[in-house]
């Protein structure tokens, strides 16, 4: 058997063992329920919770009542529909063709049910949001990098833009394959709401986060233990965010692993170098046809001839992992005319060798 060469990080990182090991002695060591107990392990376990929402608040710029927690960006992006449908009324909706499913399909299902219009924010020729033609919609969905092109946008442009159309559009940003490769600044950016999943900087599945700006404009989407202050009968008074947010109880062991992840993530923001041999490398063979520029956080590409499936047996059997198909972004693809693609991308774990290696492999398989 091959060694792997996981080049997949857009669509899960690996885990460092700082995360693994934080994990496993949270269960092993510390484990207990949060926001319930009163026992040493409670308050422990309680404390770690709010050193967790610290650490996320302060890698995007945000205060910790504005953090709640998720199990992920696809979560995240439902419960917003949820959440500002709850209090907005919403007649317009700017969804641009970067957009993932999970970014845009829960909008386009409120559409569907014939609750609102869906308006395309216009891509330049190069497939970025183009600056200038930022539509006026009553909720804008805005991908801070595309899954496919790995190109990061000008998210605090965007939005300005947007606010010029309407000043009270709701801006939501889907920083899933940002986060991985830019500092985020949602107080610069200026978002209404910004969601991202940890398992793409290093951390556990099951565990996301869903950015409020302003968490008390809100009504909450979820109701159950932990999110009211007091009760009495029929008549309850709700929290305060984070939770008001945060009904039932929390993913603490992803939780307890995400700082470890972020710190480990934010001290590597790379892997240039790496990209940038194996961009080289596969511009040099002929049939391979690359979909991505040249300082891309991703490579996308495909081949004459090939389908993407066949290439991704080819290669996985020569041991490299990468991800084809249409990356569950439709829209980019049905744009550039084709059914998918093939997608390398790269986490703290891949070496130049790895680069060196996939670029061979490849050669040999397109011949
Ligand atoms: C741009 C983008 N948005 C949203 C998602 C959905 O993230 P998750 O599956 O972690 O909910 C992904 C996942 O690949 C993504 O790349």
């Amino acid at each position: 058997m091959n060694k792997i060469i996981y080049l997949d990080a857009a669509a899960s990182a690996l885990k460092p063992d700082v995360v693994i090991n934080a994990e496993r002695d949270f269960l092993l060591n510390s484990y207990a329920n949060t926001g319930r107990g009163v026992c040493a392990r409670a308050a422990a376990a309680d404390e770690m919770l709010a050193n967790a929402r610290a650490t996320v608040a302060d890698f995007i710029c945000a205060k910790p009542n504005q953090v709640i927690f998720t199990s992920g960006t696809t979560d995240a992006m439902n419960r917003i529909v949820n959440i500002v449908r709850g209090t907005r009324d919403v007649k317009t909706i700017a969804v641009s063709d970067i957009d993932h499913h999970s970014a845009r399909m829960p909008w386009e299902n409120t559409v569907r049910g014939g609750h609102a219009e869906l308006v395309k924010i216009p891509l330049t020729e190069n497939y970025d949001i183009d600056l200038e033609r930022v539509p006026s919609a009553d909720v804008m969905v805005i991908t801070a990098m595309s899954n496919v092109l790995g190109v990061p946008q000008d998210v605090k442009k965007i939005i300005q833009n947007a606010r010029s159309k309407n000043p009270n559009v709701i801006t939501i940003v889907d920083a899933a394959q940002y986060v991985a490769h830019g500092t985020i600044n949602v107080a610069e950016w200026d978002c209404d709401f910004l969601c991202f999943s940890g398992h793409k900087i290093g951390s556990n599945t099951g565990i996301g986060v869903m950015y409020i700006k302003s968490p008390d404009g809100w009504a909450p989407d979820k109701f159950g233990g932990g999110m009211v202050q007091t009760i009495s009968g029929d008549t309850w008074n709700i929290d305060t965010s984070p939770n008001k947010f945060e009904a039932g109880t929390l993913p603490l062991t992803q939780i307890c692993g995400l700082p470890f992840a972020i710190d480990a993530w934010r001290n590597w923001y790379g892997g240039a170098d790496i990209l940038s041999y194996i961009y080289d490398g596969l511009s040099k063979i002929p049939h391979i046809k690359l979909l991505t520029r040249q300082d891309a956080k991703i490579i996308s590409f495909v081949v004459d001839d090939m389908h993407v499936l066949d290439f991704g047996s080819l290669v996985g059997a020569a041991g490299v992992c990468l991800r084809v198909g249409n990356m569950c972004a439709s829209w980019i693809h049905d744009l550039m005319g084709i059914p998918g693609s093939i997608r390398i991308s790269v986490g703290p774990w891949n070496t130049m060798t790895d680069a060196e290696q996939v670029v061979d492999i490849i050669r040999g398989i397109v011949k």
